[in-house]
């Protein structure tokens, strides 16, 4: 932050509000005063930021109206003070935080040793806050050093600096990695999200790949990397605050599952035209394009890729369309054939994570078009896309998605309906009907939701689970691996998803007396088949949670040991009824274990580093 106000207790409300991504250690700089000699305190602390608002007396010891904040999630070295950042030089000519990784920190750092830089830490920040200050201490002139530094470095970064001798600017450098900079009367601020600055501003700017801004208190001003000075317009954030609290919940999990019924109904009426019919001309899908569609590859990572997962089902069902999915991680390293007339779908709630980034260059560089399902607008991810179909699902802001996810699953619904319709495989009527079947489920959620308490008691009994399989077929297979992921994600109890029918190829091994099986039977066509197996696991001392549809419970009671029984819906589109109990369930095994359910152990929020 720069402008009129203290900036300590608004770099730290600022780092609360992004806390959710999940970090270990933190701190920030402040310069004391705008006088050419004035000192730029740093403090820094380990853990929570608890520790660092306890030191800084909540902002109040280090007084000045310019500073620098930083959560650090450590990538390279230990979570500690000396690894956290704001990182500098000796003599504090040039503070700096930073966001990515920088991947020839080696190479960068080894050269500055020989040239007489001292290292102390063991981050890759370090080697480019020394880069940049040894081209300043040439040119004498901040945005000619972070330039040449940007050429130097190899990698992804978000920089936000302090020169010592520019004491009324503070400057920022990105590529790759998050950075969006708002401003109002008070000043000029820069974060790596929305949220950290929605209680300030909603005047946001977005910084491009390779740009360099110069903040003063009243202004900003854009660079391209040969320093030319380029005009940008701001965007005005559309959240309110409120979203981005708990709003009398005791967890962000907890509301956003609760939030999902509005998700999913904002996220349907933002695809239906005057008429009721899905209307994908906003996002400007290209007519001729869509006719020779013979492909289309959804690529993610995580509860993103298990959308994809269950996307599978649905295109290749309703629309005919051949689909494959991959795991962005994977998909970026190999080199996949992707023949002409191929979309390649990405799917991100943050649109930033570095894989699916990754993916989605990969993807254009094979010449496919591409299309992003993203939640947060203006991201990279939907900045690069060919195409951007939004998911109105608001801030999210528990690690563990849950109402993006249900937004997602429900773009794809409309793509598959949509293409669908256009391909010949439904008529009118049967769009429309289809339509009509979306526009029901957030009622059918909140009935789901109402019975909360049900699932609240199964949890509390089941907290001792040393191992969970969840298990199921078809799309009540994509449902079990999303459930999977949330138990073990948030609850830490260790959780495997299998296709039922894969159980006998091995993992039945693992089920011994008292393991907890949960079974998701919801297909009519697979019920007795996933019964079958729900037999075979109990017959070796499983005890069998089944989730299956209102009018198979009884039939599915003679089997398993408890039934949850969910409202019914169209086959294809019942995963976004199924996902809701198993991520209660994982909230509920979560609290009764006292897990910090919001930000769980070694996880972030938005993976923006590989
Ligand atoms: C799990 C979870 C993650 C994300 C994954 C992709 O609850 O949240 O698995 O789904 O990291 O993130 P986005 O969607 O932001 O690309």
């Amino acid at each position: 932050y720069i402008g009129k106000k203290q900036a300590a207790p608004i770099l730290l409300r600022g780092l609360e509000k992004l806390e959710y991504r999940g970090y270990d250690s933190a701190g920030i700089a402040v310069r004391e005063n705008s006088a050419p000699d004035a000192k730029i305190n740093i403090v820094k602390a380990k853990g929570r930021l608890k520790a660092l608002l306890e030191k800084t007396d909540c902002g109040r010891a280090v007084p000045g109206l310019c500073g620098i904040g930083h959560t650090r999630w450590a990538t390279h070295g230990e979570p500690s003070e000396l690894n956290a950042h704001p990182h500098c030089t000796d003599d504090l000519s040039v503070v700096l935080v930073h966001n990515g990784i920088i991947e020839n920190y080696q190479e960068i750092r080894e050269k500055l040793t020989k040239s007489g830089y001292r290292f102390y830490s063991q981050t890759d920040t370090e080697a480019a806050v020394k880069l940049i200050d040894s081209y300043y201490k040439q040119s004498g002139e901040p945005l000619t050093a972070i330039s040449q530094a940007m050429l130097r470095i190899r990698g992804s970064y978000a920089f936000a600096m302090m020169f010592r001798d520019f004491p009324d600017s503070l400057f920022v450098a990105r590529k790759d990695s998050p950075l969006i900079i708002g401003q109002n009367g008070d000043g000029c601020y820069i974060a790596s999200d929305v949220p950290a600055i929605l209680d300030s501003t909603r005047t946001v700017y977005y910084i491009g790949n390779l740009e360099m801004a110069q903040l003063t208190a009243g202004a900003v001003h854009f660079y391209n990397i040969d320093r030319e000075e380029i005009e940008k317009e701001p965007v005005q954030i559309q959240w309110d605050a409120e979203s981005a609290e708990k709003g009398g919940y005791e967890h962000f999990m907890l509301k956003e599952i609760h939030e999902q019924p509005q998700a999913v109904r904002d996220t349907i009426q933002s695809y239906l035209n005057e008429q009721g019919e899905i209307d994908f001309s906003a996002a400007s899908l290209d007519d001729a394009f869509l006719k020779q569609l013979e492909r289309i590859y959804f690529v993610a990572c995580g509860s993103a890729y298990h959308v994809g997962v269950a996307a599978q089902y649905v295109l290749e069902d309703l629309a005919k369309i051949p689909v494959r999915v991959e795991l962005a991680s994977e998909f970026r390293y190999r080199d996949p054939l992707v023949p002409e007339n191929t979309l390649v779908v990405i799917i991100s709630q943050s649109g930033e994570t570095a894989d699916s980034l990754a993916a989605l260059r990969k993807a254009k560089e094979q010449g496919a078009k591409t299309l992003a399902i993203v939640n947060v607008v203006g991201s990279t991810i939907a900045r690069e896309a060919d195409y951007v179909f939004y998911t109105l699902a608001g801030p999210e802001i528990a690690v563990a998605t849950t109402k993006a996810y249900s937004a997602q699953l429900l773009a794809v619904y409309a793509l598959a309906i949509a293409f669908a319709q256009d391909r010949g495989q439904l008529t009118d009527d049967q769009a429309a009907a289809l339509v009509q079947e979306l526009e029901s489920l957030p009622g059918k959620m909140e009935r789901l939701l109402e019975d909360e308490e049900r699932i609240q008691w199964f949890a509390s009994k089941q907290i001792a689970a040393k191992d969970i399989f969840f298990i199921g077929r078809g799309l009540d297979y994509a449902i079990s691996l999303e459930g999977s992921l949330k138990m073990k994600e948030i609850s830490y109890i260790h959780s495997e998803a299998y296709a039922a029918g894969e159980l006998k190829h091995g993992p039945i091994s693992l089920i011994e007396p008292g393991t907890l099986v949960i079974a998701v039977a919801t297909i009519p066509s697979l019920f007795d088949k996933t019964m079958a197996n729900i037999r075979e696991v109990k017959a070796r001392g499983a005890k069998v949670l089944c989730l299956t549809l209102e009018s198979m419970a009884q039939e599915a009671g003679k089997t398993a040991d408890y039934v949850l029984p969910i409202p019914e819906t169209h086959p294809l589109l019942q995963p976004s009824l199924n996902v809701i109990p198993l991520q209660v369930l994982a909230y509920y095994a979560a609290l009764a274990r006292g897990c910090d359910v919001d930000k769980p152990r070694n996880l972030a929020k938005s993976v923006t580093v590989e």
